[in-house]
């Protein structure tokens, strides 16, 4: 939530800080705005709305300025406006910051502030104490009062700090919310993540929790809280910018959900040998390990959420380990069984989540094991975790989350079956026949992508609906949740899921005629269940949209439309169902003229509870 930028160079800060917000706007785009030294004065401009209402706002101005910030919103505290926009200034306007996350105690701060200088406020939000205590303390040397402030801020917060009179140097802090530091040719670099700096640099350094750091145009110094300098290795990123570019897509999303094959295959090659063993390189898991273990919790929020439940399936069925899943924000409040024989599994595609990272800090403070499934190297949830599991995804921009997903499924698998060649509670040829499934998967993923016309037409037909329901069994009520998350958080569309054998305890009363469902039949095993589930709601006028694998061809005679996925092993078809409900939920969206990579109230890493 909210991206933060700083620029310290030779360059014009102007440009390059409003180019790296634009690479941050996915994080947050109620407001924007920059900070610049001017020869020795801060200039701020800054307004509600997009990225791209600030660069009208600023269209043609000229800045003679080689150092700044800059920050993109999402509200927390105080509505959207101009004034609340960050950068915040101190009264005297000598101080500028800008700020992600939240000082918790800046109630009590504001009155300090008020009471003891007599401080007045402009605006609504947490980040403007940040600004006026750091003016209070400085007199002439900001790292010194960004360290005393820092004494007196409680909560989490990455900032960015320029001082007018020491137009040679940026601080900048991490304290729970992520910050990275980009070291280029021509000057040096903050952001809050590291698409902002690839068209820079792809060498950075991971800032960790409690650290300053001091950036001048040659020169990055980190030090710990202690004021001690610490050294850090140079990161060097992966991919380059154009993996963080729409590359003609019309949109990241449709970009991402055409990523899939690659990532699932990535994923799964990194973790498997030359005989299909599961590599853990980096996670030492043995069956000792394993044998402790009597209790096992998968904890997310979200899509990520949704694969847990995929993960409960694949540990239960495979390793024979009793699983329980949770939404983070639950789990954390309800005082869980938690001792050093639990496993916990953190699920995260950001890996900035705040209630998946304290969920993981109340069982590792009660002795749990932490394993985590993440998407972005170096995130907060990797650094506090015992081990990690990466998803191979590559960069997800847009808001709702696709190739994440399907590359969680496949570490959800892949743990599974890793516990399970542990214990040998499967057989050797049932190993190898999940693993064979699992590797077919990129190339069915390929060929299901050709039907997106058939979904883009589907979509064409019903994207003026005010509700759809979503329908499985098995495996498909996880696919069915996530399908509904993805068409109501794109569309605004309500939609529903519910496993489809529950409809009739209640949720049928609300079947009549033309009610659109989309009905799940992608297990064998539950197939015919599912076509009894859909006579149900036929016979009281629901328009069904069923989906079936492509043998199982009996689901046309009841449904209105069907759609095929390549016929695959029952265990893993979630990797294939929920590749059209992407499609069918973006294409509805496109239809209504959504903002498709950015929808209203969200943001892509949720860093507040
Ligand atoms: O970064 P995380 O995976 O921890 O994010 C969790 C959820 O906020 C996220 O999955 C959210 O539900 C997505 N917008 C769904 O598309």
């Amino acid at each position: 939530m909210c991206g933060i930028v700083g620029y310290i160079g030779d360059g014009n800060a102007k440009e390059i800080i409003v180019r790296g917000l634009e690479k941050l706007e996915y994080r947050g785009y109620d407001s924007s705005g920059i900070a610049l030294n001017c020869g020795g004065s801060i200039d701020v401009r800054k307004c509600k709305g997009r990225i791209a209402d600030l660069e009208k706002l600023i269209n043609g101005e000229v800045f003679d300025s080689h150092v700044g910030i800059g920050h993109t919103r999402w509200a927390t505290h105080g509505a959207p406006s101009d004034v609340n926009s960050h950068p915040h200034c101190n009264i005297k306007g000598n101080i500028a910051v800008v700020h992600n996350g939240i000082i918790e105690n800046y109630v009590e701060l504001r009155k300090w502030l008020k009471d003891n200088y007599n401080t007045t406020f402009k605006s609504e939000t947490d980040t403007e104490v940040i600004a006026q205590l750091i003016g209070v303390y400085y007199s002439g040397n900001l790292m010194d009062a960004v360290y005393k402030a820092q004494e007196k801020m409680k909560g989490a917060y990455a900032i960015g700090v320029i001082a007018a009179e020491e137009p040679e140097i940026m601080v900048a802090v991490r304290k729970n919310t992520p910050l990275v530091v980009g070291l280029g040719k021509d000057g040096n670099f903050i952001a809050s993540d590291i698409p902002a700096l690839l068209k820079h640099t792809r060498d950075v350094y991971l800032i960790e929790n409690d650290e300053t750091v001091l950036l001048t145009r040659d020169n990055v110094t980190i030090y710990n809280s202690a004021r001690e300098e610490v050294g850090r290795e140079v990161y060097r990123v992966e991919w380059d910018e154009a993996a963080a570019e729409k590359e003609g897509y019309d949109h990241f999303m449709l970009k991402e959900i055409h990523e899939q094959p690659k990532g699932v295959l990535e994923t799964l090659m990194r973790r498997l040998d030359e005989n299909d063993n599961i590599r853990l390189d980096g996670i030492s898991f043995t069956k000792e390990d394993l044998e402790k273990i009597n209790r096992v919790y998968i904890v997310a929020c979200g899509t990520a959420y949704h694969a847990s439940l995929v993960g409960k399936y694949a540990i239960e069925k495979f390793a024979k380990i009793p699983v329980e899943v949770d939404v983070a924000s639950e789990f954390r409040y309800r005082d869980p069984l938690i001792d050093e024989k639990t496993l916990f599994i953190a699920v995260s595609q950001s890996g900035e989540t705040l209630d998946t990272l304290e969920a993981l800090r109340e069982a590792k403070k009660k002795g749990a094991r932490i394993l985590s499934v993440v998407n972005v190297v170096g995130s907060s949830v990797t650094r506090e975790s015992d081990d990690v599991f990466y998803t191979w995804a590559g960069p997800e921009i847009a808001v709702a989350s696709t190739k994440a997903y399907t590359t969680q499924l496949i570490c959800m698998y892949l743990i599974g079956l890793y516990m399970a060649a542990l214990k040998e509670s499967i057989t050797e040829e049932y190993y190898s026949y999940i693993i064979s499934e699992l590797k077919k998967l990129p190339e069915k993923l390929e060929k299901l992508l050709e039907s997106e016309p058939q979904i883009e037409e589907i979509a064409k037909k019903q994207y003026k609906r005010d509700s759809v329901f979503f329908i499985g069994r098995g495996t498909d009520v996880g696919i069915s949740y996530e399908g509904s998350l993805k068409l109501k958080e794109i569309s605004y569309i309500n939609s529903f899921a519910i496993a489809a054998g529950e409809l009739k305890h209640g949720t049928i009363a609300l079947m009549e005629d033309d009610t659109l469902v989309v009905a799940l039949a992608t297990q064998d095993k539950l197939y015919e269940k599912m076509l009894s589930n859909i006579q149900e709601i036929k016979a009281r006028g629901a328009y069904v949209i069923g989906m079936a694998k492509e043998s199982n061809k009996r689901i046309e005679e009841q449904a209105n439309d069907v759609i095929y996925i390549p016929d695959c092993a029952d265990e893993v078809s979630t990797v294939l169902a929920v590749v059209p409900l992407q499609i069918l939920a973006y294409y509805v969206a496109k239809f209504r003229g959504c903002d498709i990579d950015k929808p209203k109230n969200l943001a892509k890493s949720v860093t507040v509870e």
